[in-house]
Parts: structure tokens; sequence; C-alpha cells
């Protein structure tokens, strides 16, 4: 199988390439990655992959790499709400232009593509609200980030539609899990604490998330091109809901800190409120099922990745604070 991989050098997709070479032997993977400040070359490092560096919105060069592969798992994108809140023209560019550039290519060539979106194109719920997200839930997102991530799953089931374009597509909750940018909440606070610095939460913290380690996500993701139908969203979760405060307090207890050890900062303008995933379809049908179960024991592993891999954020982590103290959020 010849797999091209849209931002590889990321969070997810690294995490991804490293999946599949380890379950997957006979997977041949390029990399299409920009390299932009939240992608990093030696998340790559050691694996048999070739990366080329480049802009997925660069119609000629999707075409020519699209033209030699069997399938695209589309991961690149502009990923963090509050960059999108300070500068929205990047989110436009890669997550609506890129993918579009990208399904002109898979449509021409009839490759097969799935494409990787986030449940905050849901909108939020409520804290109260039994209900959790389904693939019925209409799109109503909140934050730049999120629209672009809307549109660009509306791009993909147009192009399936009208075009008979191969693809599918899932939408997942928040990841946690190694080589995470630490611009995200739980590496943030991690390597906060690691330099002595005093974690930074947002508002009051009530804000729930439903997390899922990477590697679970990718499973999914695998489930879904393996066996997912044409054409379907899928929802990927692993019923981990948790509020802001804590798991800053679990962050701050597995590393030896007292629970109120931390600032409160600024809140996000237009802070989603709680996300939640319904994924029943993806375990039923596919057979999908998370192998963390354990937060705190993901959380632990996660923080000795961080703490074992200072080379892989420490050059980052200035700039990253000084961009949050800019914005009052440190
Ligand atoms: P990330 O920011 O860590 O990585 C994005 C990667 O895309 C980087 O390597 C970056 O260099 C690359 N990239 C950015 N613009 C590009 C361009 N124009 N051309 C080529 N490459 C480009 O993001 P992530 O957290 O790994 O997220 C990956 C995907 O998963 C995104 O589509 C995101 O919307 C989705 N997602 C993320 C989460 C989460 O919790 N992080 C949850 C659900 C879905
Ligand atoms: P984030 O990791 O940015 O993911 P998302 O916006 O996709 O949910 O943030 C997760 C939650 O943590 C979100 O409710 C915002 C909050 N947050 C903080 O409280 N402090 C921080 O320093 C950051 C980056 C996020």
């Amino acid at each position: 199988m010849r797999l091209l991989v849209t931002g590889g050098a990321g969070f997810i997709g690294a995490n991804f390439v490293r999946q599949t070479l380890q379950t997957r032997p006979d997977a041949r993977i390029t990399v299409l990655d920009k390299l932009t400040y939240a992608g990093n070359r030696a998340s790559l490092e050691g694996l048999d992959v070739d990366l080329v560096v480049g802009d997925v919105a660069d119609a000629a060069l999707v075409d020519k790499l699209v033209s030699g592969a069997d399938t695209v798992v589309h991961f690149a994108a502009e990923s963090h709400n509050d960059n999108s809140l300070h500068d929205p023209s990047p989110f436009i560019q890669t997550n609506l232009v890129g993918t579009f550039a990208l399904l002109e290519a898979v449509r021409k060539h009839g490759v097969r593509l799935h494409h990787v979106s986030t449940d905050e194109v849901y909108g939020d719920l409520e804290l109260d609200d039994p209900a959790k997200f389904t693939e019925q839930t209409p799109y109503n997102p909140s934050s730049p980030y999120s629209a672009t991530k809307a549109g660009s799953d509306l791009l993909v089931r147009a192009w399936a539609r009208s075009f008979g374009v191969r693809a599918t597509l899932s939408n997942c909750s928040n990841n946690y899990g190694p080589y995470q940018h630490i611009e995200k909440f739980i590496p943030r606070q991690i390597t906060n604490l690691l330099t002595g610095r005093r974690p930074a939460l947002y508002g009051a913290g009530l804000n729930v998330r439903d997390w899922i380690h990477v590697d679970d996500h990718n499973t999914g993701v695998w489930a879904v091109l393996d066996a997912g139908e044409l054409g379907r969203t899928y929802l990927i979760g692993a019923d981990g809901e948790l509020d802001n405060l804590t798991v800053m307090r679990m962050i701050l207890e597995q590393m030896g800190h007292g629970p109120d050890e931390f600032d409160h900062v600024t809140d996000r303008a237009g802070h989603d409120l709680r996300y939640a995933i319904d994924a029943a379809p993806l375990r039923a049908e596919l057979g999908w099922a998370p192998d963390y179960g354990d937060f705190a024991a993901g959380l632990a592993a996660t923080i000795d990745w961080y703490r074992d891999n200072t080379a892989w954020w420490a050059a980052d982590k200035e700039r990253v604070e000084a961009r949050y103290a800019e914005q009052g959020q440190a």
C-alpha cells in the first residue's frame, strides 16, 4: 500500500505514521508537510518514510504526490483555536484551500481519501446536558478553527456525493499523548512545570473535554480505512469526559505539586463549554474499541515522555509562552 500522509510531521500524523509502520509492514509512506511552527522533522526521526516539505494547498505538488499513492490520509491543518482567534488567515488557506487542492487531485487520479476532522465542528454542549455528539448533530462551529474544519468536511462530503470521490471522514475528540505541540493544554501545563513556570487555566476551568489517547484515535482511523463505508462520517471518542480543572489537578499531583499551584488566566473568547462523543457506530459496526482505558495512566506516560524528551520541545518554549503572555494567557 502506498500511503500519502498530509501533516505527518504534526502530533497526530506522526503518531499515525509510527503506528502504521509497526502494524502494516507493507505500507510505503510519503509524508507531505509544510513544517510550520507545529510540524517537527524530529517527530519522524529514524523512521522509514519519505518526507516532502511542501504545502497541501500547492495544487501542482499535491497532484504529483497523489498520482503516486493508493490512499491519502489528510491530517494537515492549522489546528489551534487560540491562534485562529488572533490570525484566521492561515486557517482559511490550509484548512479550506488545502483540502480543496487535495480533493481535486484524488478526484482526478481516483485515489481513496480519509479526511481527519474534529468534534468541534458540532459546536458545544451544555455542561448538564446528557446528550453527546452523534453523526446526526448539526454543524455549529464556534471559532475560525472549527469553522474552517467544518467547511473542509463539507467540501469532502460534496466531492464524495457529486464526483464519486472515494472518501471517508472521521471527527475525533481531544487527543493527548507524545509529540503534541506545547501550545496545547496538557503539554503546556506539563512543560510549564518542567521549566519552573506556573500552569495557566482559562477562566474557572469548568469546560469539559472528551480525552482520547492519540493511538486510540489512530486505530479508529485505521478501522475506517479498512472497513468504513465510503461517503460516511464516523465519530471517534473514548468516553473520556473531564473538566479542565480536574485535568490540571491530575497533572499537578502526578508532578508532585499542590492542587492550587496554578493561575487562572484570561478565558478564551467564545470558549466552547463541553464536547462529548457518542462513538457507538464505530464500535458496533467496525468493531473498534480503545486500548487506553485509564486516563491517569496515559497521562503519567505522557508526562514521562515530555520529561524524557526535553530536546524535542525546549527550543520552542520561550516563544510559545511569550505569545501567551501577549494575549494575557500566561
Ligand atoms: P498539529 O498542529 O500538531 O499538526 C499539523 C501538521 O500539519 C503540522 O505538522 C504542520 O506542519 C502541518 N501543516 C500545517 N499547514 C500545512 C500546509 N499548508 N501544508 C502541509 N502541511 C501543513 O495538529 P494535530 O493535533 O496533529 O491535528 C491533526 C489533524 O487532526 C488536524 O486536521 C486536526 O483538525 C485534527 N484533529 C485534532 C485533534 C486534537 O486533539 N489535536 C482532535 C481531532 C481532530
Ligand atoms: P486545547 O488543548 O487548546 O484544545 P481545544 O481548544 O481543541 O479543546 O484546550 C483544551 C482545553 O483547555 C480548552 O477548554 C482550553 C483550555 N486551556 C487552558 O485552560 N489553558 C491553556 O493554557 C490552554 C492552552 C487551554
